[in-house]
């Protein structure tokens, strides 16, 4: 199977897997689960918008993933998820040695993409970061698939 071939019959296991379902974070951590599994990425996961405890400030917290341990905490416009965040679209990075304020996670992590994920009133609530072991794994197709899914999380 080619890539688009993946993503749709992904597409398709996602929209089944979470028919139904109302709970964001089990809803995330199956969506998180299915597109690791099927794309077979480095890192898969959520950061979800959420309310600082001190005060009226929100940040990026981490939240269902799979692959290995991440950062937890993610300022708005930092990183390559805050700067989705922040501008409201998918950022999507070749290469993350020449995205300067990227947070490194992981040594290994060479190229990412991150999909904000938007609420029914178009509020960001979360973003989805992919991580790839290898320069230059996501382009337009990924984009478009990625958008389409997280699309489906309202
Ligand atoms: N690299 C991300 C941080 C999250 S980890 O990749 C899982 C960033 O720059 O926002």
């Amino acid at each position: 199977m080619n890539k688009e071939e993946k993503y749709e019959l992904l597409t398709r296991q996602i929209v089944a897997l979470i028919a139904g379902e109302t709970d964001a974070v089990a809803v995330m951590a199956n969506v998180s689960a299915a597109i690791h599994e099927a794309m077979g990425f480095w890192w898969t996961g959520f950061y979800r918008v959420t309310a600082k405890a001190d005060n009226d400030e929100k940040e990026l917290v981490l939240g269902p993933f799979q692959g290995p341990v991440a950062c937890m905490h993610i300022g708005f416009g930092r990183g390559v998820c805050g700067t989705a965040w922040k501008k409201r679209e998918t950022v999507v990075v070749p290469d993350v040695e020449q995205f300067p304020s990227h947070i490194a996670c992981s040594s290994e992590s060479r190229s990412e993409i991150v999909v904000p994920v938007f609420s029914a009133e178009g509020d960001v609530v979360a973003v989805l970061d992919i991580d790839s072991k290898e320069l230059g794994t996501f382009d337009e197709t990924d984009k478009k698939y990625l958008e389409g899914i997280v699309s489906m999380l309202r």
